[in-house]
């Protein structure tokens, strides 16, 4: 196919184009506004053509979508607690970034996937979500994500844009940014830096790893139904303590170094995503999470020249600004 990935130099869109590339068969251009998440480095050694600029453009969008039989949509804010303190690009990129891409989508009749997360349901207690139940988020970023979904849902009711949309559950692997739980825990263990849990920890996660994540878009693009969503969750579920106690073993740290902090405002308690639909399609998840984390703690560790730009960057004083403390 000709793809047209937009955010594709970040961290799940960099590993749905490295996915994707693996076989061959596939011509792909990134569109990406390399914001402080997106970083060319993430397509270091990929035959892709890369145009930098914002989906909210119309004229980056028109140069990057020469030719494109589809497009799958990556680009997004995605760190809640960004969200939270600077909602601004959430709005802009979410609502009017995926509706300049639906108006090209819908311009030249191709097919469209929204890359969507399990926190536009919001939190469960019991169970697990399924794409019937209600939307429900809670942040400045899920309720943004939300928002796009519908837009989405309402291009292919009212215009019969071939449009899908596929919910993730929280991700983890190779070319995650270190605000998000597991690189933050694993840079800062590796560092011998506190390890800020919010709250009491026991908040549970659905996770995935990105390469399983990336492969369920993959067959979502290729056999999935227009109109319809597709949840596409992980194996495994742990509360956030467990996941930190995890990254200390595997790091060799000092359990010591755990501190709770302030909680996250409206916290979001747990997450669950059913995923049979998607497995219907003939998908499955291959990694189990004890797996996968001690994978990608090993990928952090062979991996320096990767994130010390980051952690010794603009990322010191985002830190700051969050956590109210200067990393060690
Ligand atoms: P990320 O923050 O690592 O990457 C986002 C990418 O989008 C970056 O390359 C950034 O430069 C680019 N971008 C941001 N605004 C843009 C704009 N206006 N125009 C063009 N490019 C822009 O995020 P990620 O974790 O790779 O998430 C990718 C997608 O998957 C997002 O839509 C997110 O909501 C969804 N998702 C993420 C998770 C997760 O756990 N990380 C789970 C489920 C779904
Ligand atoms: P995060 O990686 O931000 O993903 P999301 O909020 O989208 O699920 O956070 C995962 C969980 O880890 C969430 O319950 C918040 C918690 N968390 C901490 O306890 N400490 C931290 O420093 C961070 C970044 C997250």
């Amino acid at each position: 196919m000709r793809l047209l990935v937009c955010g594709g130099a970040g961290f799940i869109g960099s590993n749905f184009v490295r996915v994707r590339l693996a076989d061959p068969g596939d011509e792909i251009t990134v569109l990406d506004k390399l914001t402080y998440a997106g970083r060319r480095e993430n397509l270091e050694g990929l035959d892709v053509r890369l145009v930098v600029g914002g989906i909210e453009d119309p004229t980056a969008v028109a140069d990057a979508i020469e030719g494109a039989d589809a497009i799958v949509n990556f680009a997004a804010e995605t760190h809640v607690d960004r969200s939270i303190a600077e909602p601004d690009a959430f709005v802009t990129t979410h609502a009017l970034g995926t509706y300049t891409l639906l108006e090209a989508a819908r311009e030249r009749d191709l097919r469209y996937v929204q890359v969507s997360t399990d926190e536009v349901y919001g939190s469960i207690e019991e169970g697990s979500f399924t794409e019937a139940s209600p939307l429900q988020p809670s942040s400045p970023y899920s309720a943004t994500k939300a928002g796009a979904d519908l837009l989405v849902a309402s291009y292919r009711h009212t215009f019969g844009l071939e449009a899908l949309i596929c919910r993730g559950s929280n991700n983890y692997g190779p070319y995650q940014y270190p605000e998000k739980l597991i690189p933050l825990m694993i840079l800062n263990a590796m560092h011998g830096d506190p390890l800020p849990v919010y709250g009491d920890g026991m908040q549970v996660r659905n996770w995935i790893y990105v390469e399983d994540f990336a492969r369920g878009i993959g067959t979502v693009l290729e056999r999935g139904e227009p109109g319809e969503v597709y949840n596409v969750g992980g194996p495994d579920e742990a509360p956030n303590l467990e996941v930190v106690q995890r990254i200390v073993e595997y790091t060799g740290a000092d359990e010591s170094l755990i501190e709770y902090v302030t909680d996250r405002p409206g916290h979001d308690r747990r997450y669950s995503l059913g995923s049979e639909k998607a497995r219907a399609l003939g998908w499955e998840p291959q990694v189990r999470f004890a797996d996968g984390l001690e994978r990608t703690v090993a990928w952090y560790r062979d991996n320096r020249p990767w994130w010390e730009p980051i952690r010794s960057g603009d990322y010191r004083a985002y830190y700051e600004r969050q956590y109210g403390r200067a990393l060690g």
